[in-house]
């Protein structure tokens, strides 16, 4: 097939509609607005707006339908829609096209696109925050202890509510940076023409109010060529997919025999087809493989826009697989991770164990708070304290596991309530400055993150 009189391999590289067909919605959105707007100005008769208008429904239908003949000959969404719209209303279809050119088209096209998607990742994002949220406030009901890690090893107990909610804020700001992608696509470039201006008396303003943009692009040759809306889209979409990423790594590490802090529902794990024991996290996994396909789209669109001279070239029809990828593995990642996090079970009694296990030291730091706060230089402390962790380890015992008097014998400022600084609630209770993982505190932000994102924002 391909186009004919050209080259197999030209055709080959050259025709688009394989994936540029996902933007006929937005195209015939856009051609509606645009023949609206020309008939407001006069420029088509209200005869021919109206046939124009009828056809461009038909066309809707049938491709709703199936029955759209999408053919490699015209190349394109815009043509195939265009010649189809002339072969279904005549000659005056031809007309559709006045005052307009495939490169303004494209560009409105894809910012649609772009801006109807973005607000659809929105809620799916708020999806996943509202998930987060329902096993935070689950986990802080139960009161669920964890040590927090640092390089991997146990650090401090905090609460498995405060851990969780460390994920929404991260979710908190990429729906900022998906809102701001969302505010710079919203420009029209419908009136641009091929990059000088139109030369009918077109009103971009009215084609953009119709088209629900924020308002028309201020400069023709930007706005064929822009395609910083993408890059931006891309890159807030890579950001998010690390934050996925890493709460996929957590939900695979976690739901490990070494950590056993959690099981995977059976609807998000997976067997094996010769071990029957398995329980693999292959979502979670997926989710952290393909993170690595958005940042490459984000990378392809940086390299074909760099150094692009004004105004359109060819180069950005790169710009459709990349973003069409790019929105479809963000999607597919969130939920996911929503259905997993849905039917995650956390075990508690796990958690604690390794918050207060016997090699794990997490309330070490307890003890040199507790000297410090008593007058002794925090750095003497934590020497003090470093010095007896070691006998400890070697005596295979926990500091509270020493007794009194050795813990007396460190500084004349202990006192005998030093063991009950040791224990693992007198620990989070301290953590009470803003930000800590003090119950009290972390009862706070859980209603204050629950009032941020009921209401859907
Ligand atoms: N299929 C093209 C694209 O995606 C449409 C614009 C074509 N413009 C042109 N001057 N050939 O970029």
């Amino acid at each position: 097939m391909g186009i004919p009189g050209k080259d197999p391999a030209l055709s080959a590289i050259h025709v688009s509609i394989d994936f540029d067909r996902r933007l006929w919605r937005e195209d015939l959105d856009g051609s509606r607005a645009h023949v609206r707007m020309l008939g407001e100005r006069g420029v088509l008769a209200p005869e021919e707006v109206q046939t124009i208008l009828a056809g461009l429904d038909r066309v809707a239908a049938e491709i709703e339908a199936g029955t759209f003949p999408w053919r490699e000959a015209y190349e394109d969404v815009h043509l195939n829609i265009e010649r189809r719209l002339t072969e279904l209303v005549g000659p005056v279809g031809g007309k559709l096209h006045t005052g307009r050119s495939r490169n303004d088209q494209v560009a409105t096209d894809l910012r649609l696109w772009t801006v109807r998607r973005l607000a659809e990742l929105d809620r799916e994002v708020a999806a996943l925050g509202t998930q987060l949220l329902a096993q935070a406030h689950a986990a802080f009901e139960r009161r669920t202890v964890l040590p927090f890690y640092t390089h991997l090893q146990r650090a401090q107990p905090v609460l498995l509510a405060h851990h969780l909610l460390a994920h929404l804020e991260a979710l908190g700001r990429d729906r900022e940076r998906l809102a701001a992608a969302r505010e710079r696509a919203a420009e029209c470039p419908l009136g641009a023409g091929a990059g000088a201006g139109s030369g009918f008396p077109v009103d971009p303003a009215r084609s953009a109010e119709l088209l629900g943009f924020r308002r028309a692009c201020r400069n023709s040759l930007d706005a064929v060529s822009a395609r910083d809306f993408a890059l931006e889209t891309l890159a807030a979409l890579s950001i998010l997919m690390v934050h996925l990423s890493r709460l996929a790594e957590e939900l695979i590490l976690w739901s490990s025999q070494e950590f056993g802090f959690v099981t995977l529902g059976d609807a998000v794990t997976t067997g094996s087809s010769i071990m029957p024991q398995k329980r693999n996290p292959d979502g979670a996994e997926l989710v952290r493989g393909k993170t690595g396909r958005v940042f490459g789209a984000l990378q392809a669109l940086l390299v074909a826009n760099k150094a692009l001279p004004l105004a359109y070239n060819k180069d950005l029809q790169e710009d459709k697989e990349a973003l069409f990828d790019a929105v479809d593995t963000a999607r597919l990642s969130l939920r996911v991770l929503t259905a997993s996090l849905r039917e995650a079970h956390f075990h508690d009694e796990r958690m604690r164990e390794a918050a207060e296990a016997r090699a794990g030291y997490a309330n070490a730091t307890e003890l040199a708070d507790y000297l410090a706060a008593r007058g002794m230089p925090f750095r003497e402390a934590h020497a003090a304290v470093r010095a007896l962790v070691e006998q400890a380890r070697a005596e295979g015992k926990r500091l509270q596991d020493l007794g009194l008097e050795r813990l007396r014998a460190i500084s004349p400022v202990v006192d005998d309530d030093v063991l009950a600084c040791l224990e693992t609630e007198a620990a989070l209770a301290r953590r009470a400055a803003p930000m800590g993982t003090a119950p009290e505190r972390v009862r706070e932000a859980l209603a204050e993150a629950r009032a941020r994102w009921s209401d859907g924002d």
